[in-house]
């Protein structure tokens, strides 16, 4: 699909997508994530029953990045380690850094039974990274940099750490797919103080025009794809208990919704997944975007 597709979906989903935009900006100057809320949240749950899922993902990204031997790679939000051992397969000496030592465990043993040795795991936030300028030849996340905030930060340090000429490969959900819909259904049932503290919207970046604004004339070619993922489930009900029993940015967000709206909520979360299910495939349709750079 070609960026003027994505923007012709985008503009015939502005209802949905404005409803989902439930995140805004903070008030206060100050308001934003904290590496501390990061590390709790995202070691919550079970990323890992996920994980698997975004595969396809990670070896589009790899691909499009065409990483080769080499390279050297870092993979921002690395989680399970996905992309991190995906391109580690190819040869390239590769850094995977996450914010979460739980899913760093993870990705040791995961890297460890692909039969992939040489990844370095580090635990880091994407809005400081701990390395020096123009480390990386390629610099990808699958649905990582993302959580970074404020965006402005986690853009720098994309920038930052890539070499002049060195490729940045990252995806995002769109803003009119099922997770950040899900999402706003979700927090419309949550008082303002409970509402997390994202600077912008995550999903952001799932948007064509504001990667264009974020990355400006710090590359030289930007390129976007829109792409799906199927998410195995067995009905619109097992997709979202699945998904609020696994992923802990749900758990956390609906650790804020009152005893008494929670029947009204697993209604309204169903009735959200239902258009993103496609009983053929027994899966549900998760879209992202996914933007390719050349840094300047
Ligand atoms: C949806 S998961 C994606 C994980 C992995 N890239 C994959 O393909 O499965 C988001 C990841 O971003 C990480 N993350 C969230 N905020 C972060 C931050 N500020 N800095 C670094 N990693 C972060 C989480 O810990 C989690 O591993």
């Amino acid at each position: 699909m070609t960026e003027s597709d994505t923007d012709a979906r985008n503009n015939e989903r502005t209802d949905e997508t404005n409803a989902s935009c439930a995140i805004t900006p903070g008030e206060d100057g100050d308001a934003g994530i904290s590496a501390d809320w990061a590390k709790r949240v995202w070691s919550a749950g079970s990323y890992a029953e996920t994980a698997p899922s975004y595969l396809s993902m990670a070896a589009a990204l790899v691909e499009k990045t065409a990483v080769s031997p080499e390279d050297e790679v870092l993979d921002v939000g690395c989680g399970t380690g996905n992309v991190a051992i995906t391109a580690a397969r190819r040869g390239a000496s590769v850094t995977g850094i996450d914010i979460s030592p739980t899913l760093l465990e993870q990705a040791r043993t995961n890297a460890e039974t692909a039969g992939v040795e040489d990844v370095s795991w580090q635990e880091g936030d994407a809005t400081a990274l701990p390395f020096e300028d123009n480390s990386f030849d390629v610099v990808l996340s699958n649905l990582g940099h993302m959580y970074g905030d404020p965006p402005e930060a986690a853009t720098r340090e994309l920038l930052r750490v890539t070499r002049p000429g060195g490729r940045i490969g990252v995806t995002s959900w769109t803003p009119s797919s099922l997770y950040p819909s899900m999402g706003g259904v979700a927090m419309s049932l949550l008082t303002p103080e409970d509402l997390p503290d994202f600077s912008a919207p995550p999903f952001l970046w799932g948007d064509p025009g504001t990667v264009r604004d974020r990355f400006g004339d710090a590359v030289e070619t930007l390129q976007f794809e829109t792409d799906t993922v199927q998410y195995p489930a067995l009905s619109p009900d097992a997709f979202r208990e699945q998904t609020v029993s696994t992923s802990g940015l749900f758990i956390e967000i609906l650790d804020g919704v009152d005893d008494s709206d929670r029947q009204t909520l697993r209604k309204q979360l169903t009735e959200t997944i239902e258009p993103y299910f496609d009983e053929r495939a027994n899966a549900v349709e998760l879209e992202y975007l996914l933007s390719t750079a050349t840094v300047n």
